[in-house]
């Protein structure tokens, strides 16, 4: 679930694994850990509960040294956040830092216990340690043990081991957590994310499911599931340097939510032919595949699900072509129908959820008739198993809370429903066109909502005492207005609601007081009548109202209403351009509220266990 570090190397390796942990902060953890080892000293664990800056502390008075070393971050699944539970876990002569989740631990731990083991800590990690412990009685080569020890493992992992005896190696295996390997010259390293590792290299090898490799200074050798020695590609990454630096920005997400404009731009390069989306974007094969899309089922989580609520809006009115959109974590353990000729769409940035991923194979063991990932990893698992993928090239994204992979998300989105469109003849090339040019608008549109930030900061002094906030929308922006609440819950702790403006007078109603701030989202379209009056039913009741509008709508400012002008664009880009004020508002409101932005409270960046 969160971080791990790894490196063999000559050089002392601590602040390179401290460093890489630091980059994977952004991922959300509890506690922090280090092992390192050397011919000439002992084991040298330090763990902390906290933050890596405490564990840096720590290893500033008891400084420790040697080549080779393993480093964790912690997000707890099995016994609570501390120092006894944090990794890197030790049977032995055995040291072991996991990623993920062991489902049949309990049964594993008795067995060992039987065995004469004993516990340390109340983990799931350390039945692995202790396992592999045992393993080697019989399998001296650390490689074998850990082949033998993972086919007796159910559930996820991506896992570190060392034979403290041995400081040449590391061994490590992947089975539903990524790990990546990082080349270097006469030393080898390991992360759970490339990002960990930019500082020392570029060179990444990607373990694929169910791999074990065995990593010295010099060579990295890896088996596939089966047992047999395999090559995996080495690949040049493309990510900056810098990419996990805040640059002038005080929060990853206020830099995130700044870059969207030059994100858009990236993934709509060399993807627009003039006046018409280039359908191989999506992959090999996919006119042949998107010729016989006859429904459409999106599948996501979280801020991911919102994008695929919008697009399906798209998909019906644009393509002509049946959509729906279900939660992962639902979709997965329902029986449902599948309609023929239907493409399956997950939609993640991190490609690694866990929910999504399993949502992926069980459509793809049940009749549809292909799939389609849409993500902001390369590489990842998603990508991986899906037919047909589409990167959506936002760079990294730290903020747990997700701005850029939204956006490029949708902008993905609506590419894809033009492409899906035309190819089921279904979009006239009229209509293509004009919708290309509203996409190729999209960053300078973008960038002039962004130029709203300073007011909207003003704006969000108005919700420091508020406790519960509405979120109204219709049609496409209706998802808008739930990811403004999504954000809003996310970073700022308010309690945010998201409807169709529609359904107030079916409930939500109720609530409404001069404590309830309303949030709506009205650009100037066909449905502006109907959300006026909408406006007027709130304002009758005493609430306060916050329009995010178009100039055109003619709304103005008053006792119970303030009005955000946002220039006018393409209706159908219009939910891209209007989803920045939101992610303005929340973040504003979130520094006031002084809450932690970047990691809020109980959650992680990427939720690669159900
Ligand atoms: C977004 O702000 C959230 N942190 C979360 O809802 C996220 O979108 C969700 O976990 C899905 O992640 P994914 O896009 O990486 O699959
Ligand atoms: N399940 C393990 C634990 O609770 C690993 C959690 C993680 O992925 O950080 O320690």
């Amino acid at each position: 679930m969160c971080g791990i570090v790894g490196a063999v190397a000559q050089r002392d390796v601590a602040e390179i694994l401290v460093e890489g942990l630091r980059r994977l902060e952004y991922r959300g953890y509890d506690s922090a850990g280090v092992a390192v080892f050397s011919s000439e000293h002992a084991l040298q664990r330090v763990r902390r509960l906290g933050k890596v800056a405490e564990l840096a502390n720590a290893l500033e008075e008891q400084a420790v040294h040697g080549g080779t070393g393993i480093a964790h971050t912690r997000w707890a699944t099995h016994g609570e956040p501390s120092e006894r539970n944090a990794h890197p876990h030790v049977s032995g002569h055995i040291v072991i830092v996991h990623n993920g989740i062991i489902e049949n631990h309990e049964e594993l731990r008795v067995e060992l216990m039987g065995l004469g083991y004993e516990f340390a800590s109340d983990t799931d990690t350390e039945v692995i340690a202790h396992l592999v412990h045992h393993e080697q009685k019989s399998s001296p080569s650390l490689l074998a043990a850990m082949q033998k020890a993972v086919k007796r493992l159910r559930g996820a992992y991506g896992t570190v081991v060392v034979d403290s005896r041995d400081d040449s190696r590391l061994v490590v295996a992947r089975s539903g957590s990524p790990l990546v390997i990082g080349r270097g010259i006469g030393e080898n390293f390991i992360a759970s994310d490339q990002l960990a590792l930019l500082p020392v290299t570029r060179r990444f090898i990607f373990l694929e499911e169910g791999d074990v490799a065995e990593v010295t200074r010099r060579d990295v050798t890896i088996y596939d599931v089966n047992g047999d020695l395999v090559e995996r590609e080495e690949k040049e990454s493309d990510i900056s340097h810098d990419a996990g630096d805040k640059g002038e920005y005080r929060h990853y997400m206020l830099k995130e939510i700044h870059e969207q404009p030059h994100a858009i731009g990236q993934t709509l390069e060399g993807r627009l032919g003039g006046d018409h989306v280039v359908v191989e974007s999506f992959g090999n094969g996919a006119r042949s595949i998107f010729e016989q899309v006859q429904h459409v089922q999106i599948v996501a989580c979280g801020t991911s699900y919102n994008s695929g609520m919008v697009a399906r809006y798209w998909f019906e009115s644009i393509a002509g072509v049946s959509c729906d959109v279900e939660i992962a974590s639902e979709f997965r353990y329902r029986k449902s129908v599948v309609r023929p000729g239907s493409l399956l769409i997950t939609l993640s940035q991190s490609g690694e959820t866990a929910d999504t991923l399993a949502a992926l194979r069980l459509a793809k063991a049940s009749g549809y008739m292909s799939s389609l990932a849409i993500c902001n990893v390369p590489g990842s698992s998603l990508v991986r198993e899906s037919e047909l993928a589409f990167m959506t090239r936002a760079g990294a994204e730290i903020g747990v809370a997700s701005t850029k992979a939204f956006t490029t998300q949708l902008a993905g989105l609506l590419m894809l429903v033009a492409a899906i469109g035309r190819c089921r003849g279904n979009l006239d090339s009229a209509v293509e066109a004009g919708l290309v040019k509203a996409l190729q608008t999209l960053p300078q549109r973008i960038k002039e909502t962004l130029s709203l930030a300073k007011q909207i900061e003003a704006l969000a002094e108005e919700f420091a005492d508020k406790h519960h906030s509405l979120f109204l929308g219709r049609g496409d922006q209706y998802p808008i207005a739930m990811e403004g609440a999504l954000k809003m819950k996310e970073i700022s702790y308010i309690h945010a609601e998201a409807y169709a403006a529609g359904e107030l007078k079916h409930g939500p109603l109720a609530l409404i007081d001069a404590e309830m701030p309303i949030i709506v989202v009205a650009p100037n379209n066909d449905l502006l009548e109907k959300l006026k009056s909408n406006i007027e039913e709130v304002r009758a009741r005493g609430g306060i109202l916050y329009v995010f509008a178009d100039e055109a709508t003619g709304f103005k400012s008053n006792d119970t209403m303030r009005v955000m002008n946002i220039n006018h664009v393409e209706e159908v880009i219009a939910p891209i351009v209007y989803t920045v004020p939101m992610q303005l508002l929340s973040y504003y409101v979130a520094l006031i509220k002084g809450t932690d932005v970047d990691q809020p409270r109980n959650l992680a960046k990427s939720v690669t266990v159900e």
